[in-house]
């Protein structure tokens, strides 16, 4: 039986974020085409994995607790449409194994929307 945690829930403290950060980054740093990239920039996963959970606690429980901007961090990344694919790929991914309801819907859309500007200012066709 494949083991399921918390698939009836929402997600609703920093503690269940931080599940889907550790989560998620763990997937990223097995995926082929995405760790390299990552690898190259963090040498010290914690205070990266750190931040994540401020920036998605601030997106969708208001804790304040993230005060930057992701993209200048970005532009410089040598990543095309197959990398954001991915990277949106395992984040659903990562969201549906973990929780349903209106925020990890909400988590998903935002996700979405930020690879989404993140490519039209990178010059990235969306298709
Ligand atoms: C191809 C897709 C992506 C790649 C390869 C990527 C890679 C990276 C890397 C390497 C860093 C560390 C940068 C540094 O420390 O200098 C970073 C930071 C970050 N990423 Fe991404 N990323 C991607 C997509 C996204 C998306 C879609 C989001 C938002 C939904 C996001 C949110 C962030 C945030 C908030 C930071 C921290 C920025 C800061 O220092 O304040 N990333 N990313």
């Amino acid at each position: 039986m494949v083991a399921t945690i918390n698939t009836e829930k929402d997600i609703e403290s920093v503690e269940d974020i931080t599940l889907l950060v550790n989560t998620f980054y763990d997937k990223i740093r097995r995926d082929e085409l995405l760790s390299s990239v990552f690898n190259a920039i963090i040498k010290d996963w914690d205070p990266h994995l750190e931040k994540m959970i401020q920036f998605w606690s601030t997106l969708l429980l208001y804790t304040r607790t993230y005060r930057g901007d992701p993209l200048p961090s970005h532009l410089p990344l040598k990543v095309d449409k197959e990398h954001f694919d991915r990277w949106l790929s395992l984040f659903n991914q990562t969201v549906d194994e973990l929780f349903t309801g209106k925020i990890a819907s909400n988590a998903k859309k935002r996700a979405f929307s930020i690879a989404r500007i993140m490519k039209a200012v990178k010059q990235i066709p969306e298709e």
